[in-house]
């Protein structure tokens, strides 16, 4: 007999008191920031979805390429009988995983949308008999309080949203999920890549401006939520390399001089014609600087896979 079962680890109203505090922060500060989780409700999570589907979007089908060819090889390598996906919004992916881990007794899928993980948990629990489905929802970059479960327990961390995070929030992300494991126990990390300027430009300014409706979405978030003004169409669509971070960052650029009033917080920001807000930073890694940053945070890492393009990498480390 398989089950199903959700647990919240955040407050009911710790997403809203989340939002107030980042918008408050981010907009009243210079230069003007919007941290990317705010992307995601059910209009951002389509969006994301097709996003994934452009053909200048290539860190998924890079990602889904590595699985494939590599599931049964990593596997073997942890015999784990605990999986814990984060962030595992549809868990599309993961059934390349879970077909492959022939001793997994628990799967803990861990995102903060609630929606997404009951959809996705009861299909799988209904779909592969003997499998626990423990979902959590929960804010994993804020700590990790995982239910016990059988080991070796893996956590995968895929799609490349490691890179949402910048430097210092990043190893302390590595370092939380490090203590809350045991020795032995594993982390699989998906890192997109550093490639040439032009194709990673285009994969976060596609054509048809997907990506610039995604990025507009988190000014729709805020209006829904603080009740804000936002004029979403007065705002436009910037994605920058930085050679220096080796990262991509999505801006919205103000094309106009304006005031935007957000009730919620009891306040009101000005933009300058042409001033640009960060909204994203996605950053592309190197192999020896995933490892280093793994070693910093206590992993070993004992794998290494890319696409046959090498686009995108998928490192796989032990707790030491
Ligand atoms: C879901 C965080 C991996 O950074 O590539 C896609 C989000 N932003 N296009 C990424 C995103 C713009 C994506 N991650």
């Amino acid at each position: 007999m398989s089950s199903f079962r959700i647990t919240r680890t955040l407050p009911e109203n710790a997403t809203d008191a989340a939002l107030r505090a980042d918008v408050l922060a981010g907009l009243t500060g210079a230069p003007k920031t919007l941290p990317p989780k705010w992307f995601y409700d059910a209009r951002g999570s389509d969006l994301f979805d097709e996003i994934t589907r452009l053909p200048e979007y290539y860190p998924t089908r890079a990602e889904r390429e590595i699985l494939i060819a590599r599931a049964e090889e990593i596997a073997q390598l942890v015999e784990a009988r605990t999986l814990i996906e984060l962030g595992s919004g549809s868990s599309e992916k993961t059934g390349h995983l879970l077909d492959a881990l022939a001793g997994l007794r628990v799967y803990v899928p861990v995102d903060v949308s609630g929606s997404a993980l009951a959809r996705a948990g009861e299909t799988l629990a209904a779909e592969r008999p003997g499998l626990d489905v423990h979902a959590l929802i929960a804010d994993f970059t804020a700590g990790l309080a995982l239910p016990r479960t059988p080991g070796p327990r893996l956590v995968a961390f895929l799609g490349g949203t490691v890179g949402n995070l910048l430097p210092d929030e990043r190893s302390a992300f590595l370092r939380s999920v490090r203590e809350a494991l045991a020795p032995g126990d594993a982390l699989l990390l998906g890192t997109d890549l550093v490639k040439d300027e032009r194709t990673l430009i285009r994969a976060y300014d596609d054509e048809t401006g997907v990506t610039a409706a995604f990025n507009k979405n988190v000014l729709t978030v805020i209006n829904r939520e603080l009740g804000a003004d936002f004029e979403p169409a007065a705002f436009g669509h910037v994605a920058r390399w930085d050679p220096r971070h080796e990262w991509i960052e999505m801006r919205l650029r103000a094309l106009t001089a304006q005031t935007v009033k957000i009730p919620a917080l009891g306040t009101v920001v000005d933009f300058a014609a042409g001033e640009e807000m960060r909204t994203e930073v996605s950053s592309k890694f190197r192999r020896e600087s995933v490892a280093a940053e793994l070693s910093a945070a206590g992993w070993e890492t004992t794998g290494w896979w890319t696409d046959s393009a090498e686009r995108f990498a998928l490192s796989l480390s032990v707790a030491g």
